[in-house]
């Protein structure tokens, strides 16, 4: 018997973080919606509502740890709004019957956008110029133009593929590395495909990374990645803090190896504001490189057909675990004894 059947409740949907849109305004006129935006910071209250939920909506901030999924009984769907999984621990969900869908590829083009706007403000000094217009100076200084240069790329999924696109339209030679991308695969707008990663660096001018937080990748931008980059070249950060190493990222800007460094993304989030906060060659953003109108409309778009799939005992659109349907006794699953689960 179906945990909602039993208890009378129909499907819950919990969303514990700040995401909503049309689509889920479609979804609320049929299900039950319970909208706690807050719910991620507050560990008693995130736990009870996801106790009794069949799906759990979140971003990044939520931490879906085994223990929460584990107290989760009819959760069917873990429905992340966005691409990186690090707060997700999938293969509790994928051994307790929960499907975890993302939403791959929807804000990928405006994370490209911001990419390319970071690396043009680093290049060009837009903040510091702003800064000092608002107090009245006129600083006529020199900047670094971008075309003829090259653009290297660490991570070719769906953000660094864009990268690419927009940084080719803007006249830079594109240069990537990816070691999960599938042999032979070459991206639109990626020039040339290399083996190891020092090959971008002794090349690139701007570094983009746009990597998953793996036990592989955190802290890979170490002070030996750092001082392979070129001289002057600029980094950009738009996938998870934790692949940079801050101190030696200071350390070589402070040297006056690197050009300048822009940040999206942070080892801790919101950081304590220390070095990096003020040094004049970074240019910071709050995590926002995903955060658009349009990206956020794909992106419930996504969730939303997801969802209405598991409501209606459907594989799940964009699964991202190995399993695209529930497992017994929990929501959308088959009854508990009932058929074995795929
Ligand atoms: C992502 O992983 O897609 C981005 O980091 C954005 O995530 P968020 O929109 O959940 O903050």
């Amino acid at each position: 018997v179906r945990a909602e059947e039993e208890s009378g409740l129909g499907p819950q949907v919990v969303v514990v973080e700040d995401v909503w849109g049309p689509a889920f305004d479609r979804l609320g006129q049929r299900v039950d919606i319970t909208y706690q935006p807050d719910a991620w910071s507050e560990p008693e209250q995130l736990a009870n509502l996801t106790r009794s939920a069949s799906v759990l909506v979140v971003r990044n901030r939520t931490q879906v740890d085994r223990s929460l999924l584990a107290g989760a009984g009819s959760l069917g769907l873990v429905a992340r709004a966005g691409v990186g999984l690090d707060n997700i621990d999938l293969d509790a969900a994928d051994a307790l019957g929960v499907v975890v869908c993302a939403a791959l590829g929807a804000n990928a083009r405006s994370v490209a956008e911001l990419a390319v706007g970071l690396a043009l403000s680093v290049a060009r000094d837009i903040p510091g110029h702003d800064h000092r217009c608002r107090q009245g100076r006129w600083d006529r200084a020199t900047g670094v133009e971008l075309a003829g240069r090259c653009w290297g790329v660490f991570g070719l999924g769906a953000t660094g593929a864009q990268t690419c696109l927009l940084a080719s339209a803007l006249g830079l030679r594109t240069i990537g590395y990816d070691p999960y991308l599938a042999a032979g695969d070459l991206p639109p707008g990626l020039d040339r495909r290399v083996e190891r990663p020092g090959e971008v660096l002794a090349e690139a001018d701007v570094v983009s990374l746009h990597m998953p937080l793996t036990p592989d990748t955190s802290g890979l931008v170490d002070r030996d990645f750092l001082a392979s980059m070129r001289p002057g070249s600029y980094l950009v950060n738009v996938g998870r803090g934790g692949l940079v190493d801050e101190a030696a990222l200071l350390d070589a800007l402070d040297r006056g190896h690197l050009g300048g460094a822009a940040l999206d993304v942070r080892a801790e989030e919101p950081p304590a504001v220390g070095a990096i906060e003020g040094h004049p060659r970074v240019v910071l953003t709050p995590h926002v490189a995903g955060l658009t109108d349009r990206a956020q409309d794909r992106v419930v778009d996504a969730l939303g057909a997801a969802i209405e799939d598991v409501l209606a005992g459907r594989p799940a659109a964009h699964a991202v675990g190995r399993r695209d349907r529930p497992g017994p006794g929990r929501f959308g699953g088959p009854a508990a004894g009932g058929p074995a689960d795929g």
